[in-house]
């Protein structure tokens, strides 16, 4: 697992922050952003993105992960969830679902919020025994 200094991490939550100020959730009025470390030691971020068809809401992680692709950084290394909330925000299924197939199952998962609080997880704890990119491979 790559250790991520504590100044990285600060850097992650403040953009995760910057994500969070675009959060567009007029319908949950639930604010999310997202930031992540590539492997090449840049960070991008993401916000939560509502639609009028609810179902078609796209999570803070996934956006994130999204802007990852896009600058053509498919390795990360760790990634911070901002919320404020008084309760952490845990990355939701589905997130939890894509976060393997970008991350090593060792990296480090960030919740924190506005109080300060953190708590951290490993991608292999957020979902042990993933389905990933190996099952597909048939012998
Ligand atoms: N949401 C996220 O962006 N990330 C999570 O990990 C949990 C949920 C968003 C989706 C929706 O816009 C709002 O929070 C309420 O579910």
């Amino acid at each position: 697992m790559k250790q991520i200094k504590e100044i990285e991490w600060s850097l992650l939550i403040n953009q995760a922050k910057q994500g969070f100020t675009r959060a567009y959730a007029p319908y949950s009025n639930f604010h999310v952003g997202a930031a992540a470390q590539t492997k090449s030691g840049n960070i991008v971020c993401g916000c939560n993105v509502e639609n009028a068809s609810y179902g078609l809401t796209v999570c803070a992680e996934r956006n994130c992960i999204a802007q990852a692709i896009i600058a053509g950084e498919k390795e990360l290394t760790a990634m911070v969830i901002y919320t404020e909330q008084e309760k952490l925000t845990p990355p939701c299924g589905a997130c939890r679902q894509v976060l393997v197939e970008f991350f090593e199952p060792t990296a480090l998962i960030m919740a924190a919020n506005h109080l300060g609080d953190q708590k951290k997880w490993t991608v292999n704890e957020l979902l042990p025994d993933a389905f990933t990119p190996k099952d597909l491979i048939s012998l």
